[in-house]
């Protein structure tokens, strides 16, 4: 296989920061390997997601809650041998951040041993004083808000959040509490589309979707819902882009294409 190479200089926080500035939306999808990292970036993607859903994807397990730091660390460097100028960031996997001394020594274990550029957690405001470890540690933060797939047991379900004012509100404010803290970056998933908006105009750091909506400053699938290789039923929010197209670089460049444009994710794709 051979691929081009983007040409492009290599994605950083700083690009992430001036693309929410000009209000150009940025891209991410999910990535387990080398091959897939440089035809997801060669199409144009600018965020790669070593996401724990490899957990579900690529392992066959029902929840992302049996995945470890050793896999995480695994698909990470395998990931960042395909990657070049996309921007790696890889989930800190289930319970690997419960305390902010484990947090700190996990993240770098990503980083160092993975290759990892930044790292999402899933939480609110208990994560405020691990964001603020990190990012003094010189380890960039996405915070991941709204459904939480690691609590699904806590949860009973992966269920819509932030339906009720209350509820919608905590988002908001447990979003800008990770943001004074230094996180770089916020992750919302599963809310309604017009909380996503109005989250995404009160951060100044962007926010990337997942079942949120086409206000959000960037979008993330799974890569294997968009491509339609995830046995059963797709998520609502997501959309198979390889129907139509006769190869996974064209799907993803198709994807690229629809979130640049704001065509997706479209009303079918939203939670109102
Ligand atoms: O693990 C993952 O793939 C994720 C995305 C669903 C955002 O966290």
């Amino acid at each position: 296989m051979y691929i081009e190479p983007p040409t492009r200089k290599p994605i950083t926080v700083t690009t992430l920061a001036k693309l929410k500035g000009t209000g150009e939306k940025f891209t991410v999808l999910t990535a387990y390997d080398a091959s897939f990292a440089t035809l997801l970036e060669a199409a144009g993607v600018e965020v790669l997601l070593v996401g724990d859903s490899l957990g579900m994807v690529v392992q066959g397990q029902r929840t992302t809650v049996p995945v470890t730091v050793e896999d995480m660390i695994y698909h990470t460097r395998n990931v960042a041998r395909g990657c070049r100028t996309a921007l790696l960031m890889a989930d800190m996997p289930f319970a690997s951040y419960a305390t902010v001394d484990q947090a700190v020594s996990n993240a770098a274990r990503l980083m160092r041993e993975g290759g990892a550029q930044m790292v999402k957690l899933e939480g609110g405001a208990w994560l405020v004083e691990t964001v603020r470890q990190l990012s003094r540690n010189g380890i960039p933060v996405c915070a991941h808000l709204g459904l939480l797939p690691q609590s699904v047991h806590k949860l009973g379900g992966y269920k819509v959040q932030g339906r009720e004012e209350a509820a919608a509100q905590q988002i908001v404010d447990e979003a800008l509490a990770l943001q004074d803290a230094g996180a770089d970056v916020a992750l919302v998933e599963c809310i309604p589309a017009e909380l996503a908006t109005r989250l995404a105009a009160a951060l100044k750091i962007p926010l990337i979707g997942i079942g949120a909506g086409s206000g959000c400053d960037a979008q993330v699938l799974v890569s294997y819902d968009m491509l339609g290789i995830t046995p059963g039923r797709r998520p609502k929010f997501s959309k198979d882009f390889l129907t139509g197209h006769d190869s996974l670089q064209a799907a993803v460049e198709a994807y690229v294409r629809a979130v640049k444009s704001g065509e997706f994710p479209g009303p079918e794709h939203c939670i109102a």
